[in-house]
């Protein structure tokens, strides 16, 4: 795994970059994307390069990590919201090649066909991850398999709790999710994994020193051959 420690602006800017190159080099790429605080930066950086003309997201499919259960895609904290409000809006996306887990209704039927639908694009050409405090991505807690595809998930209560912090109460945060599994994940070509701030700096350690175990779901990424993790030094502090 290659590390790159800058600020949050800095990070941001490279891993949009990163982005930008791939859809220039093949504008009907498949990218794979998450929500949460981590990614904000980088959605902002590709809204101005599309708005300034640098890149076209028209061709574009894209993939959501994630989605809570018990949610409609209208409600502001289900991830459909997120991404439209922090991504699609601005850019000149088609959404019909916008996909979100469903919250509600037939959620369950369309997680157990997630995976085939990416494969049918090809597979996922470039993935952004963040990662939780516990050491999760996308909504994989401690002791998910590292065999896992699309599937529902339970919350952990440590992420119950970091996530509470944008709905009004915490008995408002739903206790579960779909999310693409940890093998879903390693199926995209390439990997990159944002981490801000001293919350996240115990996670990065063990990702970065820790073995491979499905305690720490992050650490499955060891075995993937081009993962990049951009840490800002705060994330960074406990590794060196
Ligand atoms: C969201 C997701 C989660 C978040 C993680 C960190 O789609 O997959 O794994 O990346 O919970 O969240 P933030 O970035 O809000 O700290």
């Amino acid at each position: 795994m290659k590390v790159v420690v800058g600020t949050n602006e800095e990070i941001s800017k490279q891993i949009a970059e990163e982005f930008i190159k791939q859809v220039q080099k093949k504008p009907n790429s498949v990218l794979g994307l998450a929500t949460g605080t981590s990614p904000l930066q980088v959605y902002a950086n590709l809204v101005e390069a599309n708005k300034s003309g640098r890149v076209s997201f028209k061709d574009v499919v894209t993939f959501n990590l994630d989605e809570y259960i018990g949610l409609e895609g209208t409600h502001n904290q289900s991830y459909r919201y997120f991404m439209n409000e922090n991504l699609f809006n601005h850019i000149d996306i088609d959404k019909s090649k916008t996909h979100v887990l469903k919250g509600v209704g037939d959620y369950l039927d369309y997680a157990n066909k997630y995976d085939d639908l990416i494969a049918s694009f090809g597979g996922i050409d470039l993935q952004i991850l963040g990662i939780g405090s516990d050491g999760h991505i996308a909504f994989n807690e401690p002791g998910t398999s590292f065999d896992s595809l699309t599937h529902v998930a339970d919350l952990a209560e440590s992420t119950i709790v970091d996530n509470s912090r944008l709905f009004n109460d915490i008995s408002e945060v739903p206790t579960k999710a779909v999310t693409m599994g940890l093998k879903s994940i390693m199926n995209a070509k390439k990997i990159v994994l944002i981490a801000t701030g001293k919350n996240k700096a115990k996670a990065i350690k063990e990702l970065l020193t820790g073995d491979k175990s499905e305690e720490n779901p992050a650490s499955v990424l060891i075995d993937h051959p081009d993962v990049t993790i951009y840490v800002d030094k705060d994330a960074y502090s406990l590794v060196k």
